[in-house]
């Protein structure tokens, strides 16, 4: 599927912190009212990092609200600093954002549909769990934070969901059990899962060994997501003979790109397959952060998705052209 970007103004119309560290955003088109858009939809957003622009995509909160685009962004210590320039906004703030898209397809034919969502990835799971619940599919939320203290959406999805959303918190040792999640499942239900990479690994082992068909649990995960603390890494261009530094703030493919280095891409989320590069020698460790390559594709490293994915060490890639000689 080729991702289309349409940007448009928006403005902050509204903002409110769900949790100490969970704000939302309502974000208004100013060309026309907030288009539908399917469940699983997430729109670009452009952000001033160090005086550079740059783009994060946001998943969208709830169903389609003609008010405008409502998302939810986590203030992360981690952060590259796109949440940092989200949470110095105030009401009124002028911003780019794309047209949504969406690549989560769920079958609206079956009796049950599992939810799965981990810390922040509850923002495209509520949409879900509201247009579910609206076609009398029966739905469950699991949905794992560390503290309930930090669980966004709380009143909303109880009031939505009752008894069946199931919320998991580590520090009251209450721990989301996959394989037994999954077991307990029926036998035609399908997983739609949203957390961070550590937690849909679990959850792809535990869909396995279930005996369940890998294309009955779809899944999203975020680019800031790792196995690896995000740290500046080395990328040394074999053909062109040269080395780059990517900082902890900035993309493999936005620095790649901007050195004159032709990377291709589309989604910028992981998900396409687009940026893909050929690995040829790993001086240290891959941290694939995308959900396009298969368990043991990401085993083997032989590619790296340059618009998520990272390193710890050196690593040496092939296939690039240098723009100049196109
Ligand atoms: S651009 Fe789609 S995976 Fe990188």
């Amino acid at each position: 599927m080729r991702f289309t970007e349409t940007w448009t103004p928006a403005t902050v119309v509204a903002m409110r912190d769900l949790t100490p560290g969970i704000r939302e955003f309502l974000l208004r088109p100013e060309a026309a009212a907030a288009s539908p858009y399917p469940v699983g939809s997430h729109i670009q957003v452009g952000v001033t990092i160090d005086g550079r622009p740059e783009t994060r995509s946001y998943s969208l909160v709830s169903e389609a609200d003609p008010q405008g685009y409502r998302i939810a962004v986590r203030r992360a210590a981690e952060s590259r600093g796109g949440s940092r320039y989200m949470w110095s906004l105030e009401p009124g703030a002028r911003l780019a954002i794309t047209l949504p898209t969406s690549l989560v397809q769920l079958d609206w034919t079956r009796r049950h549909v599992c939810l799965v969502a981990g810390g922040i990835g509850i923002t495209p799971i509520v949409g879900a769990a509201q247009a579910l619940a609206r076609r009398n599919i029966e739905v469950t939320l699991h949905y794992a934070v560390r503290s309930r203290g930090d669980a966004a959406y709380l009143d909303e999805l109880e009031a939505l969901l009752g008894r069946r959303l199931i919320v998991y918190a580590s520090d009251g040792n209450n721990r989301l059990d996959l394989c037994a999640v999954f077991a307990a499942l029926p036998q035609d239900a399908m997983t739609l899962f949203c957390g961070p990479m550590r937690m849909l690994d679990a959850a792809r082992r535990a869909w396995e060994s279930a005996g369940r068909p890998m294309t009955d649990l779809r899944y999203e995960t975020f680019g800031s997501s790792g196995l690896l603390p995000t740290e500046a890494f080395r990328v040394r261009l074999r053909q062109e003979g040269v080395e780059i530094v990517i900082p902890h703030d900035r993309s493999m493919l936005d620095v790649l790109n901007d050195a004159g280095h032709e990377v291709m891409s589309d989604c910028r989320r992981g998900e396409c397959g687009v940026c893909a590069l050929d690995v040829i020698d790993v001086d240290g460790a891959i941290d694939h952060r995308d959900v396009f390559f298969s368990a043991r594709e990401r085993q083997e490293s032989r590619k790296i998705c340059a618009c998520v994915s990272r390193a710890r060490g050196t690593i040496t890639v092939d296939t690039l052209r240098r723009a100049d000689t196109i």
